[in-house]
């Protein structure tokens, strides 16, 4: 498969094209950024921490029936994908309340929820990634009530797969964030990254932060929280 020229380049991915129109390649970056762009920094490793820990879970949950964009690891940091558009909502789960849960509606970290939540917020760096419901998604043409649909089924039994995975590794899945895409036959399949970026993970045992919230907040011990993932993981 040969590279062709940058498609993209996003926070934490850049995007090429490949001689053949339904395949990209993704390569992972090392940058990082939180609160919309305003923090940036680098955790060393991340991108290809990042890169297999997606692939990895993609083919866990291939097996489960949900459909992935991933085609093959090509090395450590870059990923043949099939060509999605993708969907601009940012899917959110989450079992446990943290982040922008407990801020909006005033209550701690660690609440666990007898059923899992979802929330879309829609893609749109200018304005902040705003929460939305499905009715705005379909309103502003995001995505028909179909494809509603189809995402919210897809993403719980992403949570139910990746949770009790998770807990096999003593790892609480807080909460996630998953976008999904379009094929060219406008099949919906999981795409974008599953990793300590876009998701929250605590040791179940301590509740210690293995993800980016270390970043976030300027806890210390980044790189070696998404070492811990990884090593837990693959038994590195
Ligand atoms: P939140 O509590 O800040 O809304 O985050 C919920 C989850 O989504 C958390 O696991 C982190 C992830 N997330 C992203 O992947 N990208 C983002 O831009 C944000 C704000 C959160």
């Amino acid at each position: 498969m040969e590279k062709r020229e940058q498609l993209y380049e996003g926070k934490a991915k850049k995007v090429y094209l490949t001689d053949d129109p339904e395949l990209y390649i993704v390569s992972y970056k090392d940058d990082a950024t939180a609160f919309n762009g305003e923090k940036k920094g680098t955790i060393v490793g991340k991108g290809s921490i990042n890169n297999r820990m997606t692939n990895m879970l993609m083919k866990v949950l291939e097996k489960k029936g949900v459909p992935t964009h991933f085609v093959e690891e090509l090395n450590d940091r870059e990923t043949l994908v099939k060509k999605v558009s993708i969907v601009p909502l940012e899917v959110i789960i989450r079992n446990i309340s943290a982040g922008s849960f407990a801020k909006r509606f005033g209550v701690e970290e660690g609440i666990v929820f007898d059923e899992p939540t979802i929330e879309f917020s829609y893609k749109n760096d200018e304005l902040g990634d705003p929460l939305m419901n499905a009715y705005h998604a379909i309103a502003l043409k995001l995505a028909t009530r179909e494809e509603i649909e189809t995402i919210k089924k897809m993403a719980f039994t992403v949570n139910d797969t990746l949770k009790e995975y998770f807990l096999a590794l003593n790892i609480k899945l807080v909460d996630f964030k998953i976008e999904f895409g379009r094929l060219s036959d406008g099949t919906i399949v999981l795409a974008d990254e599953i990793s300590p970026d876009t998701c929250r993970l605590w040791d179940k045992d301590t509740n210690e932060k293995l993800d980016k919230d270390r970043f976030r907040r300027d806890l210390g011990g980044t790189e070696e929280a998404y070492q811990e993932v990884m090593r837990r993981l693959m038994g590195e």
